[in-house]
């Protein structure tokens, strides 16, 4: 195809110093990878960026797993994309679902965020996905629609955004959408793309899966045709991340 296949590792709310240090220096900075047949971007936590961006091997970019709604400010406890920007992070992860489920994040929430991230100046990759019940009861395009529809007036320009469908069901519990299901929806996604913003956002907007991605299940899922590469959670604190990144080049 022809877009460049772009593969994630959300750390989340896990890991400590020393252990971030290894990950770098055992795993990520000696991997032989392909750079020019994929975009690889970890998201650590927000306080170990500094540290991951004084020894990460520079090919590699890094991603905030939030950032705020608001500005600069009287915010206790937010970190705006205005300073990430002002840290030269180069992406962000919005929409989570675990931001959605876990503190409350609403479609309105998430597209505000957006708005904001873009205006800053970073990438976004934006989260959406259908949780067991929708799955379960047929609205699974549906869903992903409002999802999308809601995030739309947020982009101007989508070449700034990376899409990760990320069905709830398959986050954190080792049962990964199996290809034909992550192809059905990255296809409907497409199609979004198509009619809301138009041909080439269609053809050029990174559309990656996330949800129990390991380096046994990677090299399926990468060989569906509108599958452009992983938002990799437990896998990406392991050896195995490398694998899944060797699958995509
Ligand atoms: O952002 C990553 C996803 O939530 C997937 O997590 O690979 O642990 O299922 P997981």
């Amino acid at each position: 195809s022809a877009r460049k296949f772009f593969v994630g590792g959300n750390w989340k709310s896990n890991g400590t110093i020393s252990s971030v240090k290894d990950l770098v220096f055992k795993v990520l900075n000696p991997a032989p990878i392909n750079f020019s047949k994929v975009d690889v971007v970890v998201a650590p936590m927000a306080i170990h960026i500094p540290l991951v961006q004084s020894i990460l091997r520079p090919e590699i970019q890094i991603a905030a797993q939030n950032a705020s709604i608001t500005g600069q400010g009287a915010y206790t406890g937010e970190i705006s994309p205005e300073h990430f920007k002002d840290q030269a992070v180069p992406w962000i992860i919005l929409g989570h679902s675990e931001r959605r489920n876990f503190y409350g994040e609403t479609d309105q929430i998430v597209a505000g965020k957006i708005k904001r991230t873009l205006g800053a100046g970073i990438q976004v990759i934006a989260c959406i996905g259908e949780n067991l019940k929708e799955r379960e009861s047929g609205v699974t395009t549906e869903v992903i629609t409002r999802q999308l529809s809601a995030i739309k007036n947020s982009i101007s320009d989508w070449r700034n955004v990376v899409i990760a469908y990320e069905p709830v069901w398959a986050i954190g519990t080792g049962v990964s959408a199996n290809p034909n299901q992550a192809q059905e929806v990255h296809a409907e996604i497409r199609k979004w793309l198509h009619a809301n913003a138009g041909d080439v956002a269609a053809k050029t907007t990174r559309v990656i899966y996330g949800g129990s991605v390991t380096d046994a299940n990677s090299n399926e899922l990468i060989g569906q045709p509108d599958i452009d590469g992983f938002l990799v959670g437990g896998a990406s604190l392991k050896p195995g991340f490398i694998s899944i990144v060797e699958s995509c080049a």
